[in-house]
């Protein structure tokens, strides 16, 4: 699949999303030869830049992140050679008209009108500036050809986000809007489809009759580190329950779509959300754990508390972790408990969803049954397995637990492509399957409301600290009664393969 000529935009060039993660991941797509043999990338940002000190800039960001490691010269060369610098405030006329100049020139040259990408790698504020200019300047105007791509947050809130959505609509087709949310570009995020939808084994018992409860848990090591600014009038809800995890929660809740589209499996997504059941407030403060770390140690390095962090209030009651148990009020989960969990400065990173089957009705041994379990490993470990009960070899009839695994690393030679690299190849063909659609954006905002309303309005209750470099508060795991003692960790203490 090769795109038409391909004219991509960056706003905010100067920032790390640029320089981590898509400018290393446009190389990647370029020598994988996935670019299309016509194109060019503006990068646009308000400070004054000299084209090769920021090409420099651009190859060290390469070099440090890209997963095929550092850049081979000759190719970097090639690839650079279709990027330019357009110093431009994103408030002034001016810049819009350079970038029109530019990029008419590019398509008068190479005689078609193809591909437009606009990608705001920019603070929110400027996201309706930058809208309306683009608007203004009849730069976006090709309901067909040309798209912007808006990273999160996509507002603040519920009301915020339907504000946003309310102005891009205006100016832009549903259809030119691509709203960013990276985990759903990772590689065995996309593989959870796969396996649910293409093996007709696990399906039949994906539901309240077979499934005791689901846990969907994505700890990081990492702290806030530098973006405390930000960070501090976020929190953990906004930052990754809001958007990743009840993404995670879609692909693990919903009905298989009619057909692997963009807009049928975003409706079924959009099912789950709808169906979430809305906490009351006297819920929040039973079913939602929020938490924020202290100084402790993470890898025996120590580790500053949350309070002490750069741009961070010193009394803030910002949550750098939440745990919630949630439920989908529909025929398929009626009953079944989700737990969701994320949180900073963890012990380790650990990305795993958890579907713990229920106990078998009829109990034929002697031995305590532990019951089946598929663990879906999102990252770092990259596998699914299923525990099982086996035999041990012996004369008697005794039963442990045991996994049956598939690894990326034994199935596959192919190394895995990033995120960015699926979804801003998918923005090149116009495949929105891996985006977010506005009603989804609004449904998921819808459920974490009510948590957001009562934290604001009792600010400090029930905040639990919890050191870095532990799993977090030791309270989220009475949130998992009675259905299991503690969160699920990599590697499971229970898998203990005795003789
Ligand atoms: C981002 C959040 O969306 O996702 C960060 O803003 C978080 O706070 C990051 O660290 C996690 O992404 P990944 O791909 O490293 O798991």
């Amino acid at each position: 699949r090769k795109a038409y000529p391909s004219a991509v935009t960056i706003f905010g060039a100067k920032g790390d999303l640029t320089r981590r993660k898509l400018i290393p991941a446009l190389y990647n797509l370029y020598i994988a030869n996935h670019l299309p043999a016509i194109f060019s990338i503006w990068c646009v940002d308000f400070l004054p830049s000299d084209i090769d000190v920021f090409k420099k800039e651009l190859l060290s960001g390469v070099n440090e992140f890209s997963r095929s490691g550092k850049a081979d010269p000759r190719q970097w060369e090639a690839f650079a050679e279709h990027i330019y610098y357009l110093q431009g405030d994103f408030n002034k006329e001016d810049t819009y008209m350079q970038l029109k100049n530019e990029i008419t020139a590019f398509e008068t040259e190479s005689k078609q009108r193809g591909i437009r990408m606009f990608y705001f790698a920019t603070a929110p504020r400027f996201i309706e500036t930058i809208a309306a200019a683009l608007y203004m300047h009849k730069l976006c105007n090709n309901r067909n050809q040309h798209r912007i791509v808006v990273e999160k947050p996509f507002g603040t809130d519920l009301a915020s986000a339907k504000k946003l959505n309310q102005f891009l609509v205006k100016r832009f087709d549903e259809k030119q809007i691509y709203r960013i949310d990276h985990y759903l570009g990772k590689e065995t995020v996309q593989n959870i489809m796969a396996f649910r939808f293409a093996n007709y084994v696990f399906e039949p018992l994906w539901n309240k009759k077979y499934i005791d409860h689901i846990q969907i848990s994505v700890a990081e090591q990492v702290s806030v580190g530098k973006r405390g600014g930000y960070y501090d009038s976020s929190g953990a809800l906004r930052d990754m329950i809001q958007n990743h995890l009840l993404q995670l929660l879609c692909i693990v809740g919903m009905d298989c779509p009619g057909a692997y589209k963009a807009e049928t499996i975003r409706d079924a997504k959009t099912k789950v959300l709808k169906s979430v059941r809305p906490f009351t407030a006297a819920q929040v403060f039973k079913q939602v754990i929020r938490g924020q770390y202290t100084a402790g140690e993470i890898n025996e390095v120590p580790a500053v508390a949350y309070r002490q962090e750069e741009h961070v209030a010193a009394e803030s009651n910002t949550e750098t972790f939440v745990a919630m148990k949630l439920f989908i009020d529909n025929k398929r989960w009626e009953g079944v408990p989700f737990f969701l969990r994320t949180g900073k400065s963890m012990t380790r990173q650990s990305s795993v969803i958890v579907v713990q089957f229920k106990d078998s009705p009829h109990k034929i041994f002697k031995d305590d049954i532990v019951p089946n379990r598929l663990i879906i490993s999102i990252q770092p470990e990259l596998e699914i397995s299923l525990l099982f009960e086996s035999k041990v070899p012996g004369l008697q009839m005794k039963l442990v637990p045991v996994e049956m695994d598939f690894t990326y690393q034994d199935a596959y030679t192919e190394t895995l492509p990033e995120a960015y690299e699926a979804l801003l190849l998918d923005v090149l063909h116009g495949d929105a399957t891996l985006f977010m659609r506005a009603d989804q954006v609004e449904a998921a905002w819808k459920v974490v409301m009510p948590v957001l309303d009562a934290w604001k309005k009792n600010p400090s209750k029930q905040l639990q600290f919890y050191k870095s470099g532990s799993w977090g508060p030791a309270v989220a795991s009475n949130l998992l009664k009675p259905y299991a003692k503690e969160w699920f960790r990599l590697p499971s203490s229970e898998i203990v393969k005795k003789t």
